[in-house]
């Protein structure tokens, strides 16, 4: 068993700094001997990709903030990936920011056709750049992989590659108005912190696969601000009312055990925000949901 890390340090989808030293920070609190310590044969280059090079002189494109440096980034990521997944081992990309996931998911899905996209955030990150309130693009990377809105020409490389009823979203609570038309008129598969509370976690995993089919390769694409801010603080936006600790691992579990798992993202993670013990416990925290995911179990 093999896992490909793609370390994505990169904060230029949205704007806060510090989100970049997200893989830098997880990798020095042991992730790396964790996941071998599990079984796995890590396939990881200690030297992280610098993207600095592709970041453009002029970066915005209209509203959309560094447009350029997310597009030229998230093509990069996109190779990694598909390389990972193409040798047939297990990708594991460390954000870094949400925009990222336009690499990380195209990537998968140009190996795996057919591949099913779980999305754990308190944001749906589905806004066009027709719809965003922000400009900020870790906000927008479903709409960019499903092709919705009006097409941004930088961002030719990427053909959509996510149908709409491809999707699972849990966890959400922070939608803008504009999002939220977009969920119900694509009729999107999507589980809020309502549906948690009502059903409990473990009815919503079992409807999230059942939704998504029996022999689907599946894609866990992990905001860590789907947590709770009192369990994972250190994120760039938090939102309280979010998943406790057992319900962020045992999303993380389940989805291990259908033995199904080809792509994780663990994403938002930014050490430099809150104290030392806010940065110390939501590190902790992100290596712990990728041990679940890659096969940890308490028994
Ligand atoms: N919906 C807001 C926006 O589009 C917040 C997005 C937050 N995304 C994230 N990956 N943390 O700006
Ligand atoms: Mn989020
Ligand atoms: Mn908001
Ligand atoms: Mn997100």
């Amino acid at each position: 068993l093999t896992v490909g890390v793609v370390g994505a340090g990169f904060s230029g989808g949205q704007p806060r700094g510090g989100v970049e030293l997200g893989p830098t920070r997880l990798i020095e609190f042991g992730l790396i001997s964790q996941l071998q310590d599990l079984g796995w044969t890590v396939d990881f280059d200690e030297k992280f990709p610098n993207y600095e090079h592709l970041k453009p002189k002029e970066a915005d494109i209209g509203k959309l903030k560094n447009a350029k440096y997310v597009s030229a980034v998230t093509q990069s990521v996109s190779k990694s990936v598909r390389e990972i997944c193409e040798k047939g081992a297990m990708a594991l990309t460390l954000g870094g920011d949400h925009s990222l996931a336009m690499g990380t998911i195209s990537g998968s899905a140009s190996v795996y056709k057919d591949v099913g996209v779980i999305w754990v955030d308190a944001h749906a990150d589905i806004n066009t750049p027709d719809t965003t309130p922000s400009g900020n693009l870790h906000g927008c990377p479903v709409s960019f992989l499903m092709g919705l809105g009006t097409p941004v020409p930088e961002f030719s490389w990427l053909t959509p590659c996510l149908p709409a009823n491809r999707i699972v979203f849990i966890g959400l609570r922070d939608i803008d108005p504009g999002e939220k038309a977009i969920l119900k008129q694509h009729s999107i598969k999507a589980y809020s912190m309502y549906d948690v509370d009502r059903h409990g976690i473990g009815k919503i995993m079992e409807m999230a696969l059942e939704y998504l089919g029996e022999d689907t390769p599946i894609h866990l694409s992990f905001d860590v601000d789907a947590l709770d801010p009192t369990v994972a603080p250190s994120t760039g936006t938090p939102v309280r009312g979010g998943l406790t600790f057992r319900e962020g691992h045992f999303i993380c579990e389940r989805v291990h055990e259908t033995g199904r798992l080809v792509a994780v993202d663990l994403m938002e993670v930014n050490p430099t925000l809150g104290d030392q013990a806010s940065l110390v416990q939501t590190v902790q925290i992100g290596c712990s949901l990728v041990r679940s995911a890659l096969g940890e179990t308490l028994l």
